[in-house]
């Protein structure tokens, strides 16, 4: 019954009489369906991954978001950042139809007419000789892993099977195995071992603990994989010149810098790359996320040919990595960051957004612990104690009642990545609906939450006990 229901649900999508997918489209003989409902046919049919906030998409264009009511939001979090160029951007429709209509997939065991030419433009606007595409985020992870290693073995001398890439503790690069065998997050670890070997960690921000790692095993280290700012771990900046220390340090012992600029690439940060703002050029860089321009999971890694060459023909692949439709949709997605000038704005929104949240913690300095962040990457980190029994979450949830989505990271951090088109009257929208969250909202819901269980402290991280 409830299968029924759900079926004619998705089958009234796309009705050529304008109640296709819209405000209020998911009708079932006429009757309106509620997110509340669609919540819980999610919650029927779909198994767990993240801890959703309870607000349904169901149109968006550019920086603004409507529920199935019809009710209309600020996008706070852009997908993760994947939403660069602002939802359903007209450039990047239009390449995805008329590619859609012309060729798909070709799968790259034959050659196609687009890929080339998305190779060439991405290498060109990146300053890297070559690019191996791929398909989501972790993807991408995975086959900088792979190029490291093989680099290691074949340029470094690597004896085999030794192979070591140091990472960050606190890092995120998705959820595949070996990805997750390189994080701090007892959720996304606990229950999913045993790791993948050969690999190492290091505090994030600390380049004399990187020293230390190479001068001990340097000569078996193909790799050094970080973010330039950490995103899921809460926006960290780390402190100035650690990007500078990070490349002479690869240079001087041999081993490759590589950069995910998957979620700070593309513009986000105010530069096309993070690692733009210490004039540093990294051997590997990994995009994702706003490469596909928030419509078709597109990553790629970019290198030179003496590392990007240590792949031999059939020793790496992907059926739809470098398809047509996901390469006509990023060309169209790296013309609009350079035509709109992307980066440049996101700088300066990014100014605006910190100028404005920082009047706002001095305001509220017990609720508010930090403001941070970089062009349109940024979080406010709020204080346990002021909180009280109140969570970030809670916090997201009256911010999206007030009509501004934006999604907490690790218990008491809120991120705010916007898409980079946005404007000086919606950041300031935003910002008064923060405001107003924790004049009008926040004593109230103190006072509700009062009885509740306390904040549980952080726990240590099961791989090296630390508390972060
Ligand atoms: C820095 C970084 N790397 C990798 C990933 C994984 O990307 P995906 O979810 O597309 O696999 C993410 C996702 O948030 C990320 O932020």
């Amino acid at each position: 019954m409830m299968l029924q229901k759900a079926l004619r649900v998705l089958s009234s999508r796309g009705r050529p009489n304008g109640q296709g997918i819209g405000l209020m489209s998911r009708s079932i003989s006429g009757n309106a369906v509620s997110s509340q409902e669609l919540i819980e046919y999610e919650s029927d049919y779909s198994a767990h991954n993240y801890h959703p906030i309870p607000m349904v998409f169901s149109k968006a264009k550019d920086v603004h978001v409507w529920d199935p009511e019809g009710r209309k939001y600020l996008d706070f979090l852009s997908a993760y950042s994947a939403v660069n160029q602002g939802h359903c951007h007209e450039k990047i429709l239009n390449a995805l139809s008329q590619q859609a209509q012309q060729l798909t997939l070709s799968s790259r065991a034959f050659h196609n007419d687009i890929f080339p030419i998305f190779a060439q433009h991405l290498t060109s606007m990146f300053g890297y000789e070559m690019i191996l595409p791929m398909n989501t985020g972790a993807e991408g992870v995975e086959t900088a892993l792979k190029l490291a290693r093989k680099w290691g073995y074949e340029k470094k001398h690597i004896p085999k099977n030794e192979a070591i890439i140091i990472s960050c503790c606190g890092c995120f690069h998705g959820r595949t195995t070996a990805v997750i065998s390189m994080s701090c997050d007892n959720e996304a670890t606990r229950g999913f071992g045993p790791f993948l070997p050969g690999l190492l960690k290091v505090d994030f921000g600390d380049a004399d603990s990187l020293k230390s790692m190479f001068e001990a095993h340097g000569d078996k280290v193909a790799g050094f994989l970080f973010e330039p700012i950490q995103g899921e771990a809460g926006v960290i900046v780390p402190p100035k010149g650690y990007l500078q220390s990070v490349r002479e340090l690869c240079s001087k012992y041999n081993v490759l810098m590589i950069a995910d600029e998957i979620q700070t690439g593309i513009g986000r940060t105010g530069k096309l790359l993070a690692c733009e703002w210490e004039s540093v050029r990294p051997d590997v860089v990994i995009l994702g996320k706003a490469l596909g321009g928030g419509v078709l999971p597109v990553s790629a890694v970019l290198a030179d040919k003496d590392i990007m060459l240590c792949f031999k023909p059939g020793e790496h692949g992907s059926t739809f990595g470098g398809n047509p439709l996901a390469s006509a949709v990023a060309i169209a997605a790296l013309e609009i960051v350079e035509e709109e000038k992307l980066a440049e704005r996101a700088a300066e929104m990014g100014q605006v957004f910190r100028s404005q949240f920082l009047d706002i913690q001095k305001a509220y300095p017990h609720i508010i612990k930090e403001v941070r962040g970089q062009g349109l990457l940024n979080a406010v980190e709020l204080n346990a104690k002021g909180l009280s029994t109140v969570s970030a979450f809670d916090i997201c949830q009256r911010l999206k009642e007030r009509g501004v989505l934006a999604k907490p990271t690790h218990g008491t951090i809120i991120r705010f990545s916007p898409p980079l088109t946005i404007r000086l009257k919606e950041l300031t929208e935003a910002s008064k609906a923060f405001k107003d969250v924790l004049e009008h909202d926040l004593p109230n819901m103190q006072r509700q939450s009062e009885g509740n269980a306390p904040h549980s402290p952080p726990e240590p991280c099961d791989r090296c006990g630390r508390i972060k």
